[in-house]
């Protein structure tokens, strides 16, 4: 057995365990071979509304799967419940799989279920999933580093706690960092206006990323002007990830060769 197989370290347990796991961005190839590990002795398997069903397929037939459901205002359960339920099976002597999109450690609120199975002495792992910033930009062919144009990178949520808006636009400004935003799509036109008034260069090349990595995944390319125009008329739907920076302008360059794009790319033109 290689290294990267080795079993945790065998502790003393009273109780099961918790297995926080990235299930990736859609693309069930996209799951990492750890994750799958773990699936084949689930018990238990709460998971959420942007695990694709593919992914959930290949936990085991035998576990019992729970939709403990997330998505933006839509909760299918509050986040105490979803605890609760974690912290219940485990203390049942189950082997629990949490099961998120992309990683759990990224805007999946993983810390704060980890905080609650720890308080109640629950051992747990994490294991990490290809978040969806990832995907997004690499199966559509737009890096987010590059030397010539992108020296860092921002993940930024485009909401905070509560649904609150987070504008605070006069840190995303630096023409060397594209920024990619999480759960953006619905405040796309008062996103867009508040980073051009607090400075940044309308003419920055901008994409939405809907479906990232699977077969129903659609591009659409702008500007930091024009991007919420055509994203009234193209519709893509969510989930969809926003990149604004001059990295985008090489999906241009890039598409016509990119065998992995299944993407299709939404023409809009705006007068
Ligand atoms: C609550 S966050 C969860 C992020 C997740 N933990 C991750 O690492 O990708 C949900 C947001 O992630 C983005 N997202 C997740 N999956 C996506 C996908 N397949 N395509 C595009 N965006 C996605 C969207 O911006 C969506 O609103």
């Amino acid at each position: 057995m290689g290294q990267g197989c080795v079993e945790s370290v065998p502790i003393p347990r009273t109780t099961g365990t918790v297995h926080l796991i990235g299930a990736g961005s859609g693309d069930p190839e996209l799951l990492t071979l750890k994750a799958w590990r773990v699936m084949q002795r689930a018990d238990v398997v709460l998971y959420d509304s942007l695990v694709s069903e593919d992914v959930l397929d290949m936990c085991v037939n035998t576990a019992e799967k729970v939709f403990v459901g997330k998505r933006r205002a839509n909760h299918a359960l509050p986040q105490e419940n979803i605890n609760e339920l974690l912290v219940m099976h485990a203390l049942a002597g189950k082997t629990v799989v949490r099961l998120k999109g992309g990683d759990p450690f990224i805007f999946g609120r993983g810390g704060e279920e980890l905080q609650e199975v720890v308080r109640h002495g629950i051992y747990f792992e994490s294991i990490p999933g290809i978040t969806a910033a990832s995907a997004a930009a690499s199966r559509a062919g737009i890096p987010l580093t590059h030397r010539d144009c992108a020296q860092s990178v921002k993940f930024v949520t485009a909401c905070k706690k509560q649904g609150a808006p987070n504008d605070d636009y006069s840190e995303m400004l630096d023409a060397s960092q594209t920024v990619v935003f999480y759960m953006g799509l619905h405040r796309l036109p008062e996103m867009t206006k508040g980073l051009m008034a607090a400075g940044r260069d309308s003419n920055t090349p901008f994409a939405i990323i809907s479906h990232a990595s699977m077969p129903t995944q659609q591009v659409l390319i702008g500007t930091l002007k024009d991007i919420a125009d055509k994203q009234a008329t193209a519709h893509l739907p969510t989930p969809a990830l926003l990149i604004m920076g001059d990295v985008v302008s090489l999906y241009d360059v890039f598409t016509e060769y990119n065998i992995g794009a299944l993407c299709q790319t939404v023409e809009v033109s705006c007068v």
